[in-house]
């Protein structure tokens, strides 16, 4: 029986009359459903935000990487629609979810998106139907989390339905690699549902890697984002070693790259942001402490990206007292918002903590970001006021009124020759000020500064101009 409905399934994903649905509209799962729909799939959107809902029925995007006539094209043509009603998944053959995973207050796994998606799928379940959950998550979610909840409606996974993980890799803002051109790794409960799941994806996506078991699907995901995680925090202690011995980190960086094997290049920076690195290694460890083992090079790493923020505040605090200035009553201004250059997430952005400590010591902090005209405080970060924050240009007026202005995220838009210009003083997180000609404003880099800032620069008035690193 089992072996019809396979095939039946199959079929019906090889003609493109299978109906896909895709529980959550975000970063993920929006790309994803297009994706379906441009392999000829009817697809339901299904999420629980009326607000997204009706924005893309009515033909608009809330993703940056979706254009809205995507959206429009997919919703006219009939191949897309978006609704929160949970009943329309009993009319798909398959099922993908990306539901958010984020971490409780005590950074252990918040599953409840991805248990509410479950019972969901569940309720409206039919043999023969396929579900794989995309939502980054730790080794043995698939199998504990949504097998039972399957199997309590009286269906065996792997006989009347389907069950696989499939880790969702998407770049948001990556111009090279999307959701199509990414190879997808996939791994079924059994070798039936790895099966299946594998064909749906190899619909739409041009390579797709079967792995043996759910947990390796999901182990992989959390080894890829452990490995950046891990290859930063390593990174940015370079950075602090460099701090220390008056050596250019960039420098370094840069020289180290031009060896052809053996090294892979990571930056330092203000810390790290986005949905992924700073909560996926923690499933990960989360896991582990379970199975009584602690997770050292994980810990490690996250201890060191989380400290970068105040490393930062630090080396303000210490750029302005230069200038016989606090930081308390000082006006800063600070440059990029977004998690990461050229996108417009500010989901656990470092910014956000750098803008926090430095008003906890009296700055009045004001932004720009191209991508973040305006966002509330603690909307993205889980906590804190929420207070409306609203950007200002990037003119000679804003940045000459600024006693500090500090380079958080680099966005390409941004005319860095300009901040060094007409900016007083300029903290650069990023060395995006390299390439800057010599310009009005002193300019402080992370990790770049040739000797100690105290030394150079005492008894200098403010505005004095010295080289750009
Ligand atoms: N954003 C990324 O770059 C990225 C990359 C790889 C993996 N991931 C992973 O993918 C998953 C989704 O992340 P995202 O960035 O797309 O999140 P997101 O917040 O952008 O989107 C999630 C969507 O799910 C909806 N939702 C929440 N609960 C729901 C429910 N019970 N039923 C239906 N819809 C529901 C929300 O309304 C929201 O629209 C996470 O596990 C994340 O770690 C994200």
């Amino acid at each position: 029986m089992w072996n019809v409905m396979k095939a039946e399934l199959l079929s019906r994903i090889q003609d493109r009359s299978a109906v896909v649905g895709v529980v959550g509209l975000g970063y993920v799962g929006l790309p994803l459903a297009m994706e379906f729909a441009k392999a000829g799939f009817r697809v339901v959107g299904y999420d629980v935000s009326e607000r997204v809902c009706k924005l893309l029925m009515s033909g608009n995007s809330h993703i940056q990487d979706v254009p809205a006539a995507d959206v429009a094209t997919m919703v006219k043509k009939g191949l897309f629609e978006a609704t929160t009603d949970e009943s329309a998944l009993g009319r798909c053959d398959a099922i993908s979810i990306a539901v958010p995973t984020p971490l409780s207050k005590t950074r252990d796994p918040d599953m409840k998106y991805v248990q509410a998606a479950t019972e969901a799928i569940a309720r409206n379940a039919h043999p023969g139907m396929l579900a794989v959950l995309e939502s980054t998550t730790y080794p043995g979610t698939t199998r504990e989390v949504m097998q039972p909840k399957l199997e309590e409606r009286g269906l065996t996974v792997g006989k009347d339905v389907f069950l696989a993980f499939s880790p969702e890799r998407v770049d948001p803002g990556n111009p090279k690699y999307h959701t199509k051109n990414t190879p997808k790794v996939v791994g079924g409960i059994t070798a039936a549902c790895t099966e299946v799941a594998v064909a749906l994806y190899s619909s739409c996506i041009d390579t797709v890697v079967p792995v043996s078991t759910t947990e390796a699907a999901e182990l992989v995901k959390l080894l890829e984002n452990t490995f950046r995680s891990v290859n930063i925090g390593l990174v940015n202690e370079m950075a602090i070693i460099c701090e220390k011995l008056h050596v250019n980190v960039w420098e370094v960086i840069e020289a180290a790259a031009t060896k052809p094997f053996g090294f892979m290049k990571f930056t330092p920076g203000p810390g790290i942001g986005g949905h992924c690195i700073p909560l996926d290694p923690h499933y990960l460890a989360w896991k582990m402490r379970t199975l009584n083992y602690k997770t050292r090079f994980i810990d490690l790493a996250s201890e060191i990206n989380s400290e970068m923020p105040a490393l930062v505040v630090e080396k303000v605090s210490v750029a302005l007292n230069d200038e016989r200035k606090a930081v308390n009553g000082s006006r800063i201004m600070v440059v990029g918002v977004a998690y990461k250059k050229d996108i417009d997430d500010i989901r656990e952005s470092p910014a956000l903590d750098v803008i926090r400590l430095l008003e906890e010591r009296g700055a009045e902090v004001v932004h720009h970001d191209p991508f973040i005209p305006r966002f509330r405080d603690g909307d993205h970060d889980g906590g804190g006021e929420h207070k409306e924050r609203i950007g200002v240009a990037l003119s000679a007026a804003e940045l000459g009124r600024a006693d500090a202005v500090v380079i958080v995220t680099d966005h390409s838009q941004v005319d860095y020759q300009q901040i060094v210009d007409d900016a007083n003083l300029v903290i650069d997180t990023r060395n995006a000020t390299a390439r800057a000609s010599r310009g009005r404003a002193r300019v402080v880099s992370l990790a770049a500064d040739p000797k100690p800032a105290a030394s150079a620069a005492v008894g200098t008035p403010s505005r004095k101009t010295t080289a750009v690193t």
